[in-house]
């Protein structure tokens, strides 16, 4: 087992602060608050981290971005040029894979829903390897693939079924996602398997499994694959040429937020050795793929608010920021702590303490602080940054109270800031809601 709490956090402090005072507060000067601050080389190096931690596999290990956790085309962009994969879960995520230069093959499909015609849009636009987890949707993609006389690369999306210590936790008996080994039903890895290898159309490619997000111990991953090998095991007996040529683990390498976590290179540490056991064992020489949306995309992004008013209560200070859960949803879904600082610093006042409210009428508007945040000093007019935000935050920007989406910019390689999204205005968003439709009442 990792030992979570093996990690100063002194250490994780620095390694997380991605942009300086002098940028935070030049850049906000600029176009204003709330911004969000993207840095391209925080992107880049998060690749570099991940295809490092799993070095040590003995096989082939692509990395896949998930672009759920930020579809930024900016951030698209940088990815797609890194040539690493892409999960893709719906038609407008493959919209802007291919508006941002994603290549087909690179694409792994992995639909909730699972449709016919979502397959055969998918198989036109070259889109080929395609993760199934529901007989329906099996049959689906069976259809879709004999009208589009196409013949795609199938993993089958198994949920093990193992206690996961996460975030959000994706695979637990009754789960939506994937199907159980055995269920005595159609919705079986065994059925899955069986209809794809009897159909000369299909061609099997091999499992994937997604256990969560922010995965806090790895031990899931390595009893999810316990549970593989038996059942590839037993698979095996019944089609002696299956040839496992994908092992796809998902997602959740975690984040540090409020406490520390184990790192990739810890995580890698943990799982290789059965990795390499199982691929040696299995003779196919199989790939490993490793998904991540929240590892690669978070810690290159910053919000920055500005304390725009404050009261006191006894011997608490709350401090309203221009930003709310519009901007950050999951501090208010999962009271998700963003680790806060306050620009400029100032002085430690251990007579109050500080709660930070956001701009929205609604109570669950408040950020729970990570035990990383520095408010010292919090006073009305100074920035409050929010930091390690890049996953899954920009993707549910939402306009509640009629707020707009800010802008967001760019940290490039060179140095230079560049916008990379522009903010909403209150025109456009009220032309988006219909308002300038003639209609008459
Ligand atoms: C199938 C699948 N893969 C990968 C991910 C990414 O997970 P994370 O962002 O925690 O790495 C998700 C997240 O929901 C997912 O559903």
């Amino acid at each position: 087992m990792v030992e979570a709490n093996s990690r100063p956090v002194a250490k994780i402090r620095v390694s997380t602060r991605v942009f300086s005072e002098n940028e935070i507060r030049e850049i906000s000067q600029k176009y204003g608050t709330p911004v969000f601050l993207i840095d391209e080389e925080t992107l880049r190096r998060k690749v570099r981290e991940l295809e490092e931690a799993f070095s040590g596999f003995r096989g082939p290990i692509r990395i896949a971005y998930s672009m759920k956790a930020n579809f930024n085309p900016a951030v698209v962009k940088v990815f797609v040029s890194e040539g690493i994969l892409f999960d893709i879960t719906s038609l407008g995520e493959l919209y802007f894979y291919s508006r941002c230069g994603g290549a087909p093959e690179n694409a792994i499909y992995t639909s909730v829903t699972e449709e016919e015609q979502e397959f055969f849009q998918i198989l036109q636009a070259g889109v080929s390897r395609i993760v199934v987890g529901s007989y329906n949707g099996l049959i689906n993609l069976i259809n879709a693939s004999e009208r589009a006389q196409k013949s795609p690369r199938i993993l089958a999306r198994v949920n093990p079924e193992v206690a996961v210590k996460a975030g959000i936790r994706a695979s637990y008996r009754h789960g939506k996602f994937g199907v159980p080994f055995n269920s005595g039903t159609t919705d079986s890895a065994h059925h899955l398997v069986r209809k794809i290898m009897d159909n000369p159309r299909l061609i099997f490619e091999g499992f994937h499994f997604h256990l969560g997000s922010q995965v806090v111990d790895p031990q899931c991953f390595l009893s999810a694959l316990d549970k593989l090998e038996i059942f590839i095991h037993r698979m095996s007996r019944e089609y002696p040429d299956i040839n496992v040529k994908v092992i796809d683990i998902g997602g959740g390498t975690p984040v540090v937020y409020d406490e520390p976590v184990p790192t990739p290179r810890e995580i890698g540490t943990m799982l290789m050795p059965r990795l390499n056991q199982l691929a040696q064992r299995l003779n196919s020489n199989p790939t490993v793929i490793l998904e991540s949306g929240r590892y690669l995309s978070a810690e290159s992004c910053v919000l920055v608010s500005k304390i725009v008013n404050a009261k006191t209560y006894g011997d608490q200070k709350l401090i309203f920021v221009d930003a709310g859960y519009h901007l950050l949803l999951d501090a208010a879904l999962l009271r998700q702590e963003y680790p806060q600082e306050v620009y400029p610093k100032g002085r430690y006042e251990p007579e109050s303490r500080i709660t930070v409210a956001g701009r929205l009428c609604d109570t669950y508007d408040i950020f729970p602080s990570s035990q990383l945040s520095n408010l010292d000093g919090a006073s009305v007019g100074k920035f409050l940054a929010f930091r390690n935000v890049g996953a899954y935050s920009i993707v549910f920007n939402m306009p509640f109270h009629c707020q707009t989406k800010p802008a967001i910019v760019m940290r490039r390689m060179n140095g230079d800031f560049v916008l990379v999204r522009q903010a909403q205005t209150i025109e456009d968003l009220y032309r988006e809601e219909g308002g300038e439709l003639e209609i008459t009442f």
